[in-house]
């Protein structure tokens, strides 16, 4: 098992930190073992604070590229699964080029299940019974990939507000898809919240709300 702990940070990440200094972002940085992400930097660490922060088990990422997001999903669902005393925490990945991110997790002790194959061949018997609290969608960026995969998935996103669809690329490479999905949100197909934020590409985060229960107090003095 590799101890994080001594690991050196990457070339790139020294260049990129000595130029734009961020103590804290390099401290998490550190553990990686590839470089900085220069073009979406925040959502690593973002993602391992919201998974962390939502309780999230089980995360799907469509598009793993280098693994720069999955280090962190992955970190997060097992810190996760320590924290709350979780069995079968998992992050799950999805990628048609293979860049041996299972290698570097499973040598990091880090829960996943990363398929290398064309999103367009996944179905729902792929990762058949697993409810997701959160899937990442950015992958292929073409609307009909974009549709395709959110109408796979989102039986498997759980409900009652709890799920959530982080959808990259909303302003960016996946802006069409977006809107084609938001005029389905306005047409009622799904039952969602969701917020847009411009970002970096654009991020959006879609609520499930199917048996959400609206009346119901959650905070009871
Ligand atoms: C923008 S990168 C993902 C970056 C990664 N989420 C991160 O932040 O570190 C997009 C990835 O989607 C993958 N991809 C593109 N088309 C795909 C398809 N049809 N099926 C599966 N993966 C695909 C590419 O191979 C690439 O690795």
């Amino acid at each position: 098992m590799i101890n994080p702990n001594k690991e050196i940070w990457h070339e790139k990440d020294k260049e990129y930190f000595n130029e734009y200094s961020a103590p804290v972002m390099e401290n998490l940085q550190r553990l990686h073992y590839t470089n900085i992400n220069s073009t979406i930097p925040y959502y690593g660490p973002m993602l391992y604070l919201l998974v962390r922060a939502l309780g999230c088990e089980h995360v799907l990422e469509i598009g793993v590229a280098e693994g720069y997001t999955a280090f962190y999903i992955a970190n997060a669902i097992k810190d996760n699964a320590t924290r709350f005393g979780m069995a079968g925490n998992m992050y799950y990945g999805v990628d048609i080029c293979n860049h041996d991110v299972h290698h570097h997790l499973t040598d990091r002790g880090l829960p996943n299940k990363i398929l290398y194959m064309d999103s367009k061949d996944l179905t729902s018997d792929t990762f058949k019974d697993v409810k997701f609290d959160m899937i990442f969608q950015d992958g292929d960026h073409s609307t009909e990939a974009v549709i395709r995969e959110f109408e796979l998935f989102w039986p498997q996103l759980k409900g009652d507000g709890k799920g959530i669809w982080v959808f990259h690329d909303c302003y960016g490479p996946a802006e069409e898809g977006f809107q084609e999905l938001r005029r389905r949100f306005e047409r009622k197909q799904y039952n969602v919240e969701f917020v847009r934020f411009f970002g970096i590409y654009g991020i959006a985060f879609i609520r499930k709300m199917n048996g959400y229960d609206e009346a119901k107090r959650h905070w009871v003095v």
